[in-house]
């Protein structure tokens, strides 16, 4: 029993309460009502409907694909399901880059359509003005920094991020700024735990790592990587607290095993 489990909503301000405490926020993704329900009554603090939807729900390489109206539609199942943990949706690829107007209808379209309790974006002084145009209408922004997926094209690589000084320097630069426009928490992701410890403790915002260390306010991960769903992705940072993958296909071949040889349905399973 954590100090913080009896809440009956998590909020941005619980959020910050729980960094003044110590205790630690555990977020995962969710894309779907099924497992957003099993989520939430698991006592997840955070839920968040990220873009990885793009890879995990919909098979694309890379986040870019999918769109406003697809995360929407994840992002009601979602919320449907969910009454405790906070919901936080990923603003999608090309919809708060380069135009702050744009960037606050999207992020209006996350609130009223789907119901969300705060929306995500990547990257830091490059989208400051969307971010605060998206602030000003009242509506809680996580920032993101670090190895960000929607812009991998730029990286051309995987590895992690903020290894060289400028990188570093920018970064913790970054994070200060995001900080200082009113996010109410900032995720880092695949950077050197050293530079992660860094910036939290520097932060009064929480700060979520995803391949960042132990040193920082919380930590999240794919949903589906976590529980060995997905198999193909392997980074040092995840760890993998089950193999339903092979679960899954071990129970389709004992159905398919039934109807081939007429075990199923039996006697109790008709009417
Ligand atoms: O989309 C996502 O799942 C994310 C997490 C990896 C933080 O942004």
């Amino acid at each position: 029993m954590t100090k913080f489990s009896s809440v009956t909503k998590v909020t941005t301000h619980v959020l910050q309460e729980m960094k003044l405490k110590d205790e630690k926020i555990a977020m995962l993704t969710a894309y779907d009502f099924s497992m957003a329900r099993l989520l939430d009554r698991a006592g997840i603090d955070v839920i968040l409907v990220g873009d990885s939807a793009s890879n995990v729900m919909a098979g694309h390489t890379s986040t870019l694909p999918i769109t406003l109206d697809q995360m929407i539609y994840h992002a009601s199942s979602v919320i449907r399901a969910v009454s405790r943990a906070l919901v936080i949706v990923d603003l999608p690829f090309g919809t708060y880059q380069g135009d702050s107007r744009g960037a606050l209808q999207s992020a209006i379209r996350i609130m009223k359509e789907a119901g969300a309790d705060a929306v995500k974006m990547e990257g830091g002084v490059e989208i400051i003005e969307s971010v605060e145009r998206i602030l000003s209408a009242g509506i809680p922004v996580m920032g993101h920094l670090g190895l960000t997926p929607q812009s991998i094209h730029k990286f051309g690589t995987y590895v992690v991020r903020a290894t060289e000084e400028a990188e570093a320097r920018k970064l913790v630069d970054d994070a200060k700024k995001l900080e200082e426009a009113g996010c109410f928490s900032v995720v880092l992701e695949k950077i050197p735990a050293k530079l992660a410890t860094e910036v939290s403790s520097k932060a009064r915002i929480p700060i979520i790592g995803i391949g960042a260390g132990p040193g920082v306010d919380g930590q999240v991960l794919v949903l589906h990587d976590m529980l060995g769903i997905t198999t193909e992705f392997s980074p040092r940072f995840l760890r993998r607290y089950n193999n339903l993958s092979e679960e899954i296909i071990n129970s389709v071949k004992s159905y398919i095993g039934d109807v081939k040889s007429l075990d199923f349905p039996n006697e109790r399973e008709q009417y």
